[in-house]
């Protein structure tokens, strides 16, 4: 498969990026092809909403999405959506990243597969509930089909997912696509 990571955390020894990390290490030894793409290092404008593209045709906006991203993701057999939680969201990063989508929104509605690892500080399960929900939305609403959902709570700062066995889940899903 062709696959497509797209990370939300800008802090370099991030815990999402971590195992992103991983998820690659797995995939990429499954024999799959990953493409990354850190949201919080490449510049990508905010969708204004212009509709020049008609939500299937050009974007205004000649960025790191237009010219690194969008050819990648309209090939993709699967995507990763890899974020910490933000105040229950994905991150203004990869949130930017998503709206983006809109420009190719009828190429996007093909068949493809999907998955989701996040971590987040707290440990209740319920506060996980409105981004697990977003994400599985947007899966619903362009027809793909999950392969997979990480969930790491208690997860605060930088780095502390090592030993937490989420970057082992996150290794193991990439393999075993
Ligand atoms: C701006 C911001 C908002 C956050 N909001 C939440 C939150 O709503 N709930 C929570 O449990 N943790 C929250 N956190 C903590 C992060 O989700 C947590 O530190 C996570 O491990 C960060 O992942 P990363 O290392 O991949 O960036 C927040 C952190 C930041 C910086």
């Amino acid at each position: 498969m062709k696959i497509v990571v797209l990370t939300g955390s800008p802090r370099a020894n991030g815990n999402t990026n971590l195992m992103a990390d991983e998820f690659t290490r797995g995939a990429t030894e499954a024999g799959h092809e990953v493409f990354r793409f850190d949201t919080a290092k490449s510049d990508v404008h905010p969708c204004t909403g212009c509709n020049h593209c008609g939500m299937n045709g050009p974007c205004v906006f000649n960025d790191d999405f237009t010219v690194k991203l969008r050819p990648k993701l309209t090939e993709a057999d699967l995507i990763v959506f890899c974020s910490p939680m933000y105040y229950f969201g994905f991150s203004a990063q990869l949130k930017a990243t998503i709206d983006r989508f809109y420009a190719l929104n009828g190429a996007l509605h093909v068949k493809k597969k999907c998955a989701f690892l996040m971590a987040y500080a707290n440990t209740s399960k319920k506060d996980a509930e409105a981004m697990t929900a977003h994400y599985r939305t947007i899966a619903d609403y362009m027809g793909w089909e999950n392969v997979g959902t990480i969930i790491a709570p208690g997860i605060w700062t930088a780095g502390s997912i090592k030993g937490s066995g989420y970057e082992k889940k996150a290794y193991e899903l990439g393999k075993s696509l």
